[in-house]
């Protein structure tokens, strides 16, 4: 099936199962709003916590915040958004749709790199284990001409980024002979820089209103609250700060579900280190964070970096760590080195001296920072990818039958185990709630009487609960259950004693966290 319909599926599936909806959807919805349903709400808090407890609870030196999403406005010019939080917007004068100049130019990045890969698969294919695919990438015609337009446009996409070149950037859309997807034409206006931020008033008077912001990142809320932490806390360079919190920005190019929305959520931890060693602090997170990726096992392969065209106004170094989503390799996860950028311009405009006395180097100075930064909705999106599984299955009866699987890692499963009667009678659905009132202390459990058992464990396989058990009248005489497994399908028969333990060592996140180490 192509990538593109199971994305679709995947959209469908996410409503249709209480995952995620549209906002205010009886209202014909609102663009790039997004509502999480019952199912939802669980897998998100679990995605919090597996980065929550990763940072706070595995690191001694890193400690939690939680700051106010409307802050002071001259946070904003001072960290620089007021000026330059801009995407830079072109429009399609037939099609009256806008696009932003930087993504269409990726886009075509990404046709290159589509077109070599192609190459490769089908030389892989002709070859088999004879192949080598460093050696086809060096010498194959087609590759190495596809090669070096993506190398030419590279260069001359960095150098316009670089150069906040708007001229470039359209010149390079119209060499390149990029057309609208929607009118099919290149009648395209001038790029122009447009600003993200959300605006409001604060304050009922006219004259006494104060124009604040909806915060476009978490991360200012923790350089504001730095000298707080670091006292109260008595923070020893170096050392961190994390946050998770919404963040709003005014996306004009708001396509492909939850991956870009105008009300998002993000997970910051921006890190506290001595000037001169931000680099090196800079290649450990990297390598934590993609660890931390790898850990929840969807294949190494699907993983990689991608070392930014433009680095941002506050950063020397910058990669993002991209996901193969059906739509291409993405940007799931930004790590920054944001030097003393930040720091320093609060200092600058609040009047405040916001410096570290270093008691090894005996002098005081503003810290460098290291940023890893992470937007919950595309993690969450990620995940849906990488679990959404259609499974062909061999029915008993040789009848072809078919089965939507989510292959969530177990701790981040929004229920845990369904407990069914196998009839609803002859004390049945007694003995299934009584399995749940023992075990809900522990896990997420439900309940389900309805239906027959297929489609119920068909059910539970949609939503991607690990484990369903089910009581029958032998449960009655000697305590014993069926287990089924999600992935395997497979049963077995255990004694209600055992269930805890079983559950417990795959969805306890304490398997999850050994890998980090
Ligand atoms: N503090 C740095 C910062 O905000 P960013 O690369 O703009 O950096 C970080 O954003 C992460 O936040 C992204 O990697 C992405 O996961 C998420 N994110 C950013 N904009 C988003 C949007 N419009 N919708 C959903 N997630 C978004």
């Amino acid at each position: 099936m192509a990538q593109e319909d199971i994305f679709k599926k995947l959209i469908a599936h996410c409503k249709e199962y209480g995952f995620v909806f549209q906002s205010s959807e009886i209202y014909d919805g609102l663009g790039a709003v997004y509502d999480y349903g019952q199912n939802g709400v669980e897998l998100k808090n679990n995605i919090k916590k597996y980065w929550w407890d990763s940072m706070v609870m595995l690191h001694e030196n890193v400690v939690g915040l939680d700051s106010a999403i409307f802050m002071h406005p001259t946070i904003w010019k001072a960290s620089g958004h007021v000026d330059a939080f801009n995407d830079p917007l072109i429009d399609n004068k037939d099609s009256k749709k806008r696009y932003r100049a930087d993504v269409l130019i990726e886009e075509q990045l990404a046709k290159f790199e589509d077109k070599m890969n192609k190459e490769v698969a089908k030389a892989q294919k002709r070859f088999g284990d004879a192949f080598d695919e460093k050696q086809f990438r060096e010498t194959n015609p087609r590759v190495l001409a596809n090669q070096k337009k993506w190398d030419e446009l590279h260069e001359r996409f960095a150098n316009a980024l670089n150069d906040n070149d708007l001229a470039e950037l359209k010149q390079i859309i119209i060499d390149q002979e990029i057309a609208c997807p929607v009118s099919g034409t290149r009648n395209w206006t001038d790029v122009r820089q447009f600003n993200l931020m959300f605006g409001t008033e604060m304050g009922s008077t006219a004259d006494g209103a104060l124009k604040v912001y909806l915060r476009p990142e978490t991360a200012q809320g923790i350089f504001v609250n730095y000298l707080n932490v670091q006292k109260t806390g008595r923070m020893k360079i170096p050392f961190g700060i994390a946050q998770i919190g919404k963040a709003f920005r005014n996306e004009i190019v708001a396509r492909q579900f939850i991956f870009r929305m105008r009300e998002f959520e993000q997970m910051e931890m921006q890190f506290f280190v001595r000037p001169g060693s931000e680099l090196e602090w800079f290649d450990k997170w990297r390598e934590t964070r993609m660890k931390w990726h790898r850990a929840l096992g969807f294949g190494d392969d699907n993983y990689r970096f991608h070392e930014h065209e433009k680095l941002a106004h506050y950063a020397n170094a910058a990669v993002d760590v991209e996901y193969k989503f059906p739509f291409g390799f993405k940007e799931v996860e930004g790590i920054h080195s944001r030097t003393d950028f930040d720091l320093s311009q609060h200092q600058e405009f609040s009047g405040k001296k916001i410096q570290y006395y270093d008691p090894e180097l005996g002098k005081s100075y503003v810290p460098f920072v290291v940023e890893t930064s992470i937007g919950v909705d595309r993690m969450f999106l990620q995940i849906m990818s990488a679990s959404y599984f259609e499974e062909e299955l061999e029915a008993a009866n040789g009848k072809k039958d078919t089965r939507v699987v989510l292959k969530l890692p177990a701790p981040l499963a929004p229920v845990k185990l369904a407990v069914m009667p196998l009839v609803k009678k002859d004390g049945l659905p007694e003995k299934a709630r009584e399995i749940i009132d023992d075990l809900k202390f522990d896990f997420n459990c439900q309940y389900d009487e309805k239906d027959s058992i297929g489609k119920r464990y068909r059910r539970q396989d949609a939503v991607g609960t690990p484990f369903c058990v089910t009581v029958d009248h032998q449960t009655l005489e000697d305590q014993t259950v069926t287990i089924r497994y999600r992935d395997t399908m497979q049963q077995e028969r255990l004694p209600i004693a055992d269930l805890k333990e079983v559950v417990s060592s795959q969805v306890n996140f304490k398997a999850l966290f050994a890998k980090l180490k």
